[in-house]
């Protein structure tokens, strides 16, 4: 079973990263993670462009969503919201909206912010994005406010609480996998 990861940060020390990569610990063993890298790379938004074939970056993010069985984005909270270079990569994604490779998809979001909140307001918007692209969204959130004290100088996830809860919404997001449903 394999979970794409995409953080919505693109710096090297993004908290959002090292939540999924405390999220990669966490996963049964049988489960691979890929970490997606590509974010940077994804040019900007034209329909003009939105032709066979994709710009590289575009394709190779469709192929990796379509490959995986469940999608985990950790985002950041931009001035309330979604980063832009994230909403410009779902903006690709989505299309053509019947087939993308996100319709039906488990998805998963969580967050992480250095503020109080968790980046709460931009998983709520990253959500109802993703369920307007026809994703199946799940109903399971960490929100890590104050992240600076949750990892530790090594960039580990030294928080209990938010160790559990993100293992919960592992759990919650492999539930929902085709492999899950079918067995359940
Ligand atoms: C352009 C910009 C806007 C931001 N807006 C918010 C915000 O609205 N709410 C918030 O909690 N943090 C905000 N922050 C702070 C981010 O939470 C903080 O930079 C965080 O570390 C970003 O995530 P990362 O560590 O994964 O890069 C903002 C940061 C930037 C650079």
């Amino acid at each position: 079973m394999k979970v794409l990861a995409v953080s919505g940060s693109l710096r090297r020390d993004s908290y959002n990263t090292k939540l999924l990569r405390a999220a990669e610990e966490l996963l049964p063993s049988v489960v691979e993670m890929e970490l997606w890298d590509g974010l940077k790379a994804v040019p900007p938004y034209d329909e003009e462009d939105d032709v066979r074939p994709a710009p590289p970056a575009v394709a190779a993010l469709r192929e990796a969503i379509a490959e995986a069985d469940a999608i985990l984005i950790a985002t950041p909270e931009y001035n309330s919201s979604v980063p832009g270079q994230l909403k410009n990569a779902l903006d690709w994604v989505s299309r053509p909206l019947a087939t993308s490779a996100l319709r039906n998809k488990p998805v998963a979001v969580v967050g992480a912010s250095t503020g109080a909140f968790g980046a709460v307001w931009a998983q709520g918007e990253l959500r109802k994005v993703l369920g307007a692209i026809g994703a199946r969204v799940v109903d399971a959130d960490v929100a890590v406010g104050h992240a600076p004290t949750k990892f530790d100088e090594d960039g580990d996830l030294v928080d209990e609480a938010t160790l559990e809860q993100l293992g919960e919404v592992l759990d919650a997001l492999l539930a929902e996998t085709p492999a899950a449903l079918v067995a359940a």
